[in-house]
C-alpha cells in the first residue's frame, strides 16, 4: 500500500518514508508509528494503541514513545508547536490529520536511484538564515582496501551504497546529520539544527558504533572506517553563491580540522582534539597520540584516540572529574538529607525525591551526601540515564549491571556469558 499526503509518501512494501523522490530515513519503530497512525487516521490513537501496535504491548516509558512521535513529526516536517500533521488531543492521543490519498503498489523509482539521492543532501534538514554557533563535525572516511580496485564498478556501489546506509542510520540515531559526501569520505554534523549538550559525546559514540557496524557488515572486501572528530566554532546557514542546494553551508575551520584529523587516524579508530576532548570530559577512555601537526592546519595541537565509553560509574563525575567547585549553600538541602539518613539508620527506609530544573544542583547535592557517607558502611547503586540512550527504557540497570559484572566494552556475547 502507498499513502500519499502532501508531497510524501509511505510505501509499507517496500517500508519507506519518501519525499518526492528522497527516502527519507527513518526509524523502524517510527516507521510502524507513521503506519498506524496513517492506517487509522479516522480516530484518535491512544499510548495503550500504540504501544500495543509498536512494541507489542511490551512495557515502555512514556518518554520512548514521545520520542518517536517527535522522531515521526520531524521525518515529514511537522513539529510538536504546528502539529501539521500529526495532532496531539492532550489526555486522549494522536491523530494523524493530514489528507491521504490511498494507492495500491509502488511507484517509486528503482531503489538504488533514491538511496543514492538520500546521501548527498539530508533532506530533513534546510538550510536556515546563516548563524554563528558551535559545531562537532565528524570527518568518515570509508576505506575498501585494494581488492576493492579490481571489483566491477556495479558490485562496488552496491557495497558502498550499504555502507552509506550505515553511516546514516548512525548519524541519525545520535542526532548527527550528514552534511557532505565526497567520494569515500562523509561529513556529518552534531548541533544543527538542534544544538544538543552532548553533541560531542554524540559524535563521538557515533563514530564508535559505525567502525561496530560496518566490521559486522557481510562483504566480500574488507571493510575499514577512520574518522577524525574536531568541534568549534563555525557560520552554518543558507548555501552560499548560486548552486541551488538547500543543504546548509559550513563555513569555518572545524570541518577541514576534522578531516586532517581523519587523515591522520589509523583506520578503524576514532581521533579527536583537545576542544573535544574538553567536553567529553572522562565519559571515555582515550589515547594520547601526542602533540601533531596535521597537514594544513596552523598549529600543532594534542591529538587522542577514542577508544571506548569509560566504566566511569555516574555522567555527573565523568563529566567534571577534574576539581568540582566548593559547595555553596544548600546547608537547608543537605541537613535534610542527612536527618532522612540518621532515620535510616533506626531501621525506617526513606526515600527522596530530588527534582529540580536542569543544572540547579541536583547531581552537585548528591555527590556532597555520598563523599560525606563515605565513611558510613553501606553499599551506594546508583543508576544514571543518559540522553545518547533514550531507545532503551532499561539503560540505567543494564548499564549498571554491565558495570557491575565488569563487562568491557568489546566483549563478545560468549564472553559475557562466561
Ligand atoms: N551548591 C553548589 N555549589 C557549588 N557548585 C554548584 C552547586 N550547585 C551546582 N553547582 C555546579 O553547577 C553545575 C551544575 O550542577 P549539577 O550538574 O549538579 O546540576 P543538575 O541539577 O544535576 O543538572 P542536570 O539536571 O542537568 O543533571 C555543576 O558544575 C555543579 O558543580
Ligand atoms: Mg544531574
Amino acid at each position: 500500500m502507498l499513502y500519499l499526503f502532501e508531497d510524501f509518501a509511505l510505501d509499507t512494501e517496500r517500508r519507506e518514508l519518501r519525499r518526492e523522490s528522497r527516502t527519507i530515513p527513518v526509524q523502524p519503530q517510527v516507521f510502524d508509528l507513521l503506519e498506524y497512525l496513517i492506517r487509522h487516521r479516522e480516530r484518535v490513537a491512544s499510548k495503550d494503541d500504540l504501544i500495543a501496535a509498536i512494541w507489542g504491548g511490551r512495557i515502555v516509558s512514556e518518554s520512548a514513545l514521545t520520542t518517536r512521535i517527535n522522531a515521526a513529526r520531524t521525518a515529514i516536517g511537522d513539529s510538536g508547536e504546528d502539529q501539521r500533521l500529526i495532532k496531539t488531543l492532550p489526555r486522549k492521543g494522536v491523530r494523524f490529520v493530514g489528507a491521504v490519498q490511498e494507492a495500491a503498489g509502488s511507484t517509486a523509482p528503482p531503489l538504488e536511484e533514491t538511496r543514492r539521492l538520500e546521501l548527498t543532501a539530508a533532506p530533513h534538514v534546510k538550510a536556515g538564515p546563516a548563524e554563528r554557533r558551535q559545531l562537532t563535525v565528524a570527518s568518515c572516511e570509508l576505506m575498501l582496501g585494494v581488492t576493492a580496485a579490481r571489483m566491477d564498478p556495479e558490485d562496488l556501489r552496491e557495497i558502498i551504497d550499504r555502507c552509506h546506509d550505515c553511516i546514516a542510520e548512525t548519524a541519525h540515531r545520535h542526532n548527527g546529520y550528514i552534511a557532505n559526501t565526497v567520494g569515500n569520505t562523509a561529513l556529518i554534523c552534531f548541533g544543527y539544527p538542534q544544538a544538543h549538550e552532548d553533541d560531542a559525546e554524540g559524535a563521538a559514540r557515533a563514530g564508535l558504533d559505525l567502525i561496530a557496524t560496518l566490521k559486522a557488515l557481510k562483504s566480500p572486501i574488507s571493510l575499514q572506517t577512520r574518522i577524525g572528530i574536531a568541534t568549534g566554532v563555525v557560520v552554518v546557514g543558507d548555501h552560499i553563491g548560486s548552486g541551488g542546494t538547500q543543504t546548509p553551508s559550513i563555513v569555518g575551520e572545524t570541518p577541514n580540522l576534522a578531516a586532517r584529523l581523519q587523515s591522520i587516524a589509523d583506520p578503524n579508530t576514532v581521533v579527536i582534539a583537545e576542544d573535544t576532548r574538553q567536553l567529553l570530559g572522562n565519559l571515555f577512555d582515550l589515547q594520547d597520540l601526542g602533540t601533531q601537526n596535521p597537514k594544513g592546519v596552523a598549529e600543532s595541537m594534542r591529538v587522542f584516540a577514542v577508544l571506548r565509553p569509560s566504566s566511569v560509574e555516574g555522567r555527573f563525575e565523568a563529566l567534571h572529574g577534574t576539581g568540582l567547585t566548593e559547595l555553596v549553600g544548600r546547608e537547608e538541602e543537605r541537613e535534610l538529607l542527612l536527618r532522612r539518613w540518621s532515620r535510616v539508620k533506626t531501621g525506617e527506609g526513606q526515600v527522596v525525591l530530588l527534582s529540580g530544573e536542569a543544572g540547579i544542583g541536583k547531581s552537585r547535592l548528591t555527590a556532597a551526601l555520598i563523599e560525606k557517607l563515605a565513611e558510613e558502611p553501606l553499599a551506594t547503586l546508583r543508576y544514571f540515564c543518559s540522553p545518547q540512550h533514550t531507545d532503551s527504557a532499561l539503560y540505567p540497570i543494564i548499564s549498571q549491571m554491565e558495570r557491575t559484572a565488569g563487562f568491557a566494552f568489546d566483549d563478545a556475547p560468549q564472553a559475557k556469558l562466561d
